[in-house]
């Protein structure tokens, strides 16, 4: 969603800020805009994409001092206006803002009979005002004054021209980090902005302000008292980071290919096969803790949840502990009651997914303990949890999760794993599972060989406005991801069902021109899927069915993928893999922007 970029230092700033800002690009957006200080106070800024703000940027815009943002309209649709950087009404303080002000009407009303004409109809726009008006002296302070006046959220980067030699940035529930460089500093929302000219940071607290100057920063509290965050140096190869497409594919198709060896990094050094079971540091838990839990509820949104799901089945069924997943967006609302014996597992790519954080932030509220399996390091979620497992996928560009997603399924057969071998799960059934892990990587690779015959089956499910994707027990939740990876990025309507539940409704919508793929493993249930499978075909239902070489499909007319047969337990996170590759090709097929689908963002950091 919404992303800042902010420079000080010799350089002309326009440049670098706007090569961060298409650096943010993958986060999703809607208009983009930069505000530089020279002589004057500058901005420029445009509805649409980055390439847009370039083109319209004049020819006299120099500045060694600036900021940049990509806006995902909340308050206020998507134009010029709109867009960030704000400024006050004198023209001389510009801010840009991602989050939330939740008292911006009550704020607007006040500005408006003090006499200030807001230009804007958005909440950020109260910032750059209240910055202006305030009567104190030093740019930390009117920021701070400013602060004082706002209930919300904020990640915030201010420049004022009577303060030439400095930017003023603040975090709160929105990230916000400050970069080092040789003589010139950098900010940002997000370490891609700047990976390219430094990698060494500091990762802003909530509540804490920054001063940054070209030669250093200091960080402080809103009673102005100084705090001590320091840079560090994070290990991370910044090629990583590199946005557009990649030997000429979206990212999404490079970061599907990538699995074998994302899935091997998620592996690395947490098996334990002599005693069959799993090395988690992270989670801080001794094995008499461990034995103490009595449920385990995981909290993630989107495609998150839908692997929680799966986590939540393979740990009731390794550990035989009451587990279940649930949307974190709805979790807070329903006043939950949080038990002291239960552990609270939050899932999360980005690490920055707000219901998410808020849902975490609940449950800590009440005294719960909270894991996270998150991917980016010293993310919000990383920070606000007591332990977890951090994916070690490495960078997600693509809007649409792939690798992240198959990792946080091998994080949470992890987790089974040593939660079941410190109850019943046995030493031998413990060594099946590793070897079923261990096993991932190869047979992942074997099935993104048979992309040819994937594309095909997605041409002809492209063709249909509608679809069912089902699936049983361990199979739903893949049915669940496989319906929302080809709708995100399609945009054809995929609907999914447990296969179970076909007979009691949807059946009715059944028709040769809408498709069914179904999640057919072998396995207990089997014999029932295909059986459904009949029903869909009589009905004259075109099928795709995702299996195993051994299961006989009879006589049934469908498109068959065979997927490499692992452990029961195992054969969702292999299902998976030919869906994401149905859906980029689908997406492909129809033309799409394959990373870049509209209306979604890679972090949704709004409410
Ligand atoms: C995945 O393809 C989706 N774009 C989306 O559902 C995503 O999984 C969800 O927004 C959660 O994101 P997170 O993992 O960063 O918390």
């Amino acid at each position: 969603m919404c992303g800042i970029v902010g420079y000080i230092g010799p350089q002309q700033a326009a440049g670098l800020l706007t090569e961060g800002l298409a650096r943010l690009e993958h986060r999703g957006y809607d208009s983009a805009g930069v505000a530089v200080l020279g002589s004057r106070l500058q901005v420029v800024k445009k509805a649409g994409r980055v390439r847009d703000l370039v083109d319209a940027l004049p020819k006299r815009f120099a500045g060694k001092v600036g900021i940049g943002h990509t806006r995902w309209a909340t308050h206020g649709p998507a134009n010029d206006t709109n867009a960030h950087p704000h400024v006050s009404a004198d023209g001389r303080v510009a801010v840009v803002h991602n989050g939330i002000v939740d008292n911006a009407a009550s704020l607007r009303e006040r500005l408006t009979e003090a006499g200030v004409e807001l230009a804007s109809d958005t909440d950020t726009e109260v910032f750059a005002h209240l910055i202006g008006l305030s009567t104190a002296d030093t740019l930390e302070a009117k920021v701070v004054d400013a602060l004082s006046q706002v209930e919300g959220t904020w990640g915030l980067a201010v420049v004022h021209a009577d303060f030439p030699d400095r930017m003023v940035v603040a975090r709160n529930g929105s990230p916000l980090i400050v970069g080092v460089g040789d003589g010139e500093m950098y900010v940002a929302s997000d370490l891609a902005a700047v990976v390219r000219h430094t990698t060494t940071v500091a990762h802003l607290d909530d509540g804490e302000l920054a001063t940054v100057t070209a030669t250093g920063f200091t960080t402080f509290r809103q009673d102005l008292t100084t705090t001590t965050t320091t840079a560090r140096e994070v290990d991370v190869d910044p090629s990583a980071y590199e946005y557009g497409e990649l030997d000429g594919e979206p990212r999404m198709f490079t970061e599907i290919h990538e699995q074998p060896s994302s899935v091997e990094r998620a592996l690395r050094g947490r098996l334990d096969e002599r005693f069959g079971t799993a090395h988690l540091g992270g989670l801080n838990l001794d094995p008499r803790e461990l034995r103490a839990i009595r449920r385990v509820k995981i909290l993630g949104c989107g495609s998150a949840y839908y692997v929680g799901q799966m986590g939540a089945g393979l740990i009731e069924e390794l550990a035989r502990v009451p587990a279940d997943a649930e949307a974190a967006s709805e979790f807070r609302y329903r006043n939950p009651i949080i038990e002291p014996d239960t552990l609270y597992v939050a899932v999360s790519q980005s690490g920055e997914t707000i219901d998410t954080l808020l849902a975490v932030q609940e449950i800590k509220r009440k005294g719960g303990r909270v894991l996270g399996v998150v991917n980016v390091v010293g993310s919000a979620i990383a920070r606000a949890v007591d332990g977890g497992i951090y994916l070690h996928a490495g960078p997600e560009i693509a809007v649409a999760s792939t690798k992240a997603l198959t990792n946080m399924y091998v994080a949470f057969s992890l987790l089974a794993l040593q939660l079941g071998r410190v109850r019943d799960l046995s030493i031998a059934d413990g060594k099946r599972l590793i070897a079923g892990l261990q096993a991932l990587p190869t047979q992942i690779e074997e099935i993104l060989k048979s992309e040819s015959h994937l594309e095909e089956i997605a041409a002809r499910l492209a063709e249909a406005e509608s679809m069912f994707f089902v699936g049983r027990v361990r199979g739903y939740p893949v049915a669940r991801e496989g319906a929302q990876k080809l709708k995100e990025i399609s945009y054809r309507h995929a609907e999914a069902y447990q296969t179970s539940e076909l007979k009691h409704g949807p059946l009715a919508l059944i028709s040769e021109s809408v498709p069914t793929v179904a999640i057919v493993p072998k396995d207990e249930l089997t014999d029932r899927n295909v059986a459904a499978l009949h029903e869909i075909s009589a009905r004259r239902g075109p099928l795709v069915v995702v299996t195993h070489p051994d299961v006989d499909l009879g006589e049934l007319d469908a498109l068959r993928v065979d997927v490499p047969k692992n452990e029961v337990e195992l054969d969702p996170i292999l299902m998976t893999i030919p869906l994401q590759l149905i859906a980029f090709h689908a997406a492909k097929a129809l033309g799409h922007d394959v990373d870049k689908p509209r209306n979604l963002a890679k972090s949704v950091t709004v409410e």
